[in-house]
């Protein structure tokens, strides 16, 4: 039987497959890029060599007057800036980064060191320790201000505090440290100095003052008419004009402190002139901060017009701080300097410091000709940063021509080759980069042959 043939239905015509446009380039998705936050800044590499040289010179003086270095953690319990800055203060009322934690409790980005540091002392029971306690540190601070010229919402400060004495020869020492700190970076200072006595001589001061500002009240501007109320002290470093013309007639603080301070104010003034440290009286210095008591300072640069608007750093005694924050009774003084200003600040062409990085480095280039010789440059590499050598090399270029000039742009003073021949009989060239004369050494006495021509000050 024939095999029937099933009926087949009708093929549809194929609509023909659109092909699918290719995106154009100007259609891409674009990926948004992101960038720091408002008040933040990066530090690039080409400052870092500044920023590590200041940072060593913080370093060395600190350690030189006898400071021992700590750190505290960036995050604490806003309670802690709340008790020691005060409430009322610019820094507590509207610059602290405070949030709450997954825990639920009210925690901040730390927007300075000195209550840390009570805090810690009290927390590790560091007063039983020799007195005087004396420590150092330098790190990140968070203060949500209006960012400006020299203001930042992350900045950096140098601190340094001293525990347990009640000496005028502390504070003077502490503004020695800050002052030759600054004086040796180039920066030209002058010390702004005042004495706002115990907390009776300015509460009774106060009275004095706010009833002399209350009958000039239409003169002062509308934030001075708050402080009036919250925090008359800080009508004195108003910087607009119509408060200053007021205060220039203003009972001055220094005619309210009792004998005691007085006393102790003028011994801090005479071991500042042994000390040859240039200074200022200031009888409207009072800081921003609630926790001073008798000597309060602040740091100005002078060669610099814009810089001596704004402090590079300020401190002062807080004798009370301890108590406050649940300690038993101990005399403190501190400082802390603004690292960005103190940068912007130095004049740009300084004459070195002394062993600076910012000098040139001695540096040594090393460069390599095939997969041995890479291997071998990697461990003499190695053997020569151990020892401390300043050694730099390209591993991604492969040919000589290339290899020099990098070591030129590097500004290495010597390159040393090695080829596959060196790789066989254990020899290196050691290039001298300005002559560009070479010479044969023997591998194994590359470090000497690089130590005896950095010594010779061939460089
Ligand atoms: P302060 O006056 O608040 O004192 O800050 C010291 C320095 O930190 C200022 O003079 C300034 O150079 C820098 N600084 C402050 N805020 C900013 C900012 N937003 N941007 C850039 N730099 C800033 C204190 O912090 C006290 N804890 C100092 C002290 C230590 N008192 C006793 N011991």
């Amino acid at each position: 039987m024939p095999i029937k043939k099933k009926a087949q239905a009708p093929v549809k015509a194929k609509a023909p497959t659109k092909a699918k446009p290719q995106a154009k380039e100007s259609e891409k998705k674009e990926v948004k890029t992101l960038e720091t936050l408002r008040g933040m800044k990066d530090i690039l590499p080409r400052e870092g060599r500044e920023w590590a040289d200041v940072y060593r010179q913080a370093m060395d003086i600190a350690h030189a007057y006898g400071f021992q270095y700590m750190e505290t953690p960036v995050v604490e319990p806003a309670q802690l800036f709340i008790r020691s800055i005060g409430r009322g203060t610019d820094v507590v009322d509207k610059e602290m980064y405070v949030f709450e934690d997954k825990d639920g409790s009210r925690v901040c980005l730390r927007p300075e060191f000195t209550a840390s540091f009570v805090r810690a002392h009290i927390q590790h029971g560091l007063l039983n320790l020799p007195q005087p306690v004396k420590v150092w540190t330098w790190g990140q601070l968070f203060r949500h201000d209006r960012p400006q010229a020299g203001r930042y919402r992350q900045f950096h400060q140098f601190d340094c505090e001293t525990f347990g004495e009640l000496d005028p020869v502390v504070d003077a020492e502490l503004i020695a440290v800050a002052y030759n700190f600054l004086r040796d970076l180039g920066i030209e200072t002058t010390v702004h100095i005042n004495s706002i006595g115990s907390l009776e001589d300015r509460q009774n001061y106060i009275m004095e003052l706010v009833g002399y500002l209350k009958t000039k009240r239409s003169y002062l501007c509308e934030d001075c008419k708050k402080r009036l109320v919250k925090n008359p002290l800080r009508v004195l470093d108003c910087k607009e004009e119509g408060c200053r013309t007021v205060l220039q007639d203003a009972p001055q603080i220094l005619d309210w402190l009792s004998t005691k301070s007085k006393n102790f104010f003028m011994s801090v003034i005479e071991y500042l002139d042994e000390l040859k440290v240039e200074y200022t009286l200031d009888s409207t210095l009072v800081r921003g901060l609630d926790y001073y008591s008798d000597t309060v300072f602040e740091f100005f640069a002078t060669n610099k017009e814009e810089g001596s608007q704004s402090a590079l750093g300020g401190g002062g005694r807080y004798d009370g701080l301890f108590e406050q924050l649940g300690g038993r009774p101990t005399p403190a003084c501190g400082f802390a300097l603004g690292i960005e200003r103190v940068l912007y600040a130095m004049p740009k062409a300084k004459p070195p410091v002394e062993g600076s990085m910012i000098e040139k480095p001695p540096r040594i280039f090393f460069a390599q000709l095939g997969d041995q010789a890479r291997r071998r440059v990697l461990l003499l590499i190695e053997e020569l940063r151990r020892k401390g050598v300043t050694v730099d090399f390209n591993i991604a270029k492969t040919s000589l021509k290339a290899q020099l000039e990098i070591a030129d742009k590097v500004q290495a003073t010597h390159t040393i080759i090695i080829g596959q021949k060196e790789v066989q009989d254990g020899t290196a060239i050691i290039r001298d980069m300005d002559s560009g004369i070479q010479e044969t050494i023997d591998q194994k006495k590359v470090y000497q042959e690089v130590m005896k021509k950095l010594k010779r000050g061939e460089k």
